[in-house]
């Protein structure tokens, strides 16, 4: 029988989200505290809008949590309580505690916990890493990744750093997830954060415990300006560059210069979503698991009081 997901929020990523699930065939529920809005997305995508959450956990196997990243905790752990299976969107949560208290929630009812790190699903990263693992450029030693677009406007509590965390936790955890998952454990985290109004420029260096460091660069530029991604991986054999406006966006530089293509047509979202229902149906498990999200959301508060005390922090001083 195909599954039942509770869609929980109505803004900007849930769309995304609604839309992969159509595109499933998956029955969905929606419950948002802005019902107009969810409404409006079951209008576009399907699915039967609830009034209550508690209604919404009475008819799904699965919730799919789409709201402010500082709600998801108290979500997650009514979803679990309930028997529900979890799936988060990024970053886990806030703090670290919260984070935490998802796990043990999930655990303890004996519940999946999937975090939605969908960068793992965009063919440039996941080719570039099955391009690594594969010993394509010997033993990673320096990651160099960007991120840059138009700071989000979209809603009042992403300005909020108490609840958002701002460009070195909302944005560039995307970064840091994909560093851990080429270089492994993060063992210390410097960061620096320039301009305040308009644009905002996060910088940010891990050290792995292998030895490999990761200089991750996110931008929040003036709107208008193009959403892009850059990686860098240079390891001991060769070089891996991405551009997410590039065609191909994947070439290689040893033996010598050659574009990459990737297999994964979909929509990331459509493959990540896909992913986790196939592990909530008894499938194998997903590439990224929920003590990634934790870990991501370590170094994530790691460089936010490195920022702040302008030292190197280790992630495991912050959990
Ligand atoms: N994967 C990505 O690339 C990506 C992109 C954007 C946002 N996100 C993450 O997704 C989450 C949501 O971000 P967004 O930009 O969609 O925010 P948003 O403000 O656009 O949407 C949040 C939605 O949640 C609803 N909501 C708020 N509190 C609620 C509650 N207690 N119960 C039910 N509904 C509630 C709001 O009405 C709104 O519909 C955040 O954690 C954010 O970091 C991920």
């Amino acid at each position: 029988m195909p599954l039942s997901i509770g869609l929980i929020g109505s803004g900007f990523i849930a769309r995304s989200h609604a839309a992969a699930w159509q595109q499933l065939g998956t029955t969905l529920f929606l419950y948002s505290n802005d019902p107009p809005a969810a409404t409006a997305l079951a209008g576009q995508y399907g699915g039967t809008v609830v009034d209550e959450l508690d209604m919404l956990l009475g008819q799904v196997d699965a919730v799919d949590i789409c709201t402010p990243t500082d709600t998801h905790a108290d979500i997650a752990v009514r979803a679990a309580a309930a028997g529900r299976h979890v799936i988060c969107e990024k970053p886990l949560e806030r703090t670290h505690a919260q984070g935490q208290r998802i796990i043990d929630a999930c655990a303890e009812a004996g519940v999946h916990l999937f975090v939605a790190h969908v960068v793992r699903y965009f063919g440039e990263y996941a080719t570039a890493q099955a391009a690594v693992a594969g010993g394509e450029i010997g033993s990673p030693a320096v990651l160099r990744l960007t991120r840059s677009g138009a700071r989000p406007e979209w809603a009042t509590w992403l300005h909020n750093e108490q609840r958002a965390g701002g460009i070195l936790l909302d944005f560039m955890i995307h970064d840091y997830d994909f560093a851990r998952w080429i270089g492994g454990e993060v063992t210390s985290v410097y960061a620096t954060v320039t301009g305040s109004d308009g644009p905002v420029s996060g910088t940010v260096v891990l050290r792995h415990e292998n030895g490999t460091i990761s200089h991750i660069q996110g931008t929040w530029s003036r709107p208008g300006e193009p959403f892009r991604t850059t990686f860098d991986l240079a390891g001991s054999g060769g070089v891996l560059t991405g551009d997410s406006l590039r065609r191909p966006p994947v070439t290689i530089s040893v033996p010598e210069p050659a574009a990459i293509g990737h297999a994964l047509a979909d929509d990331p979202y459509t493959a990540e979503l896909a992913e986790f229902a196939a592990a909530i149906a008894g499938g194998p498990p997903p590439r990224v698991n929920a003590a990634d999200g934790l870990a991501a959301l370590d170094i994530a508060l790691a460089a936010l009081e490195s920022a702040r005390s302008g030292r190197a922090v280790s992630p495991t001083q912050v959990a």
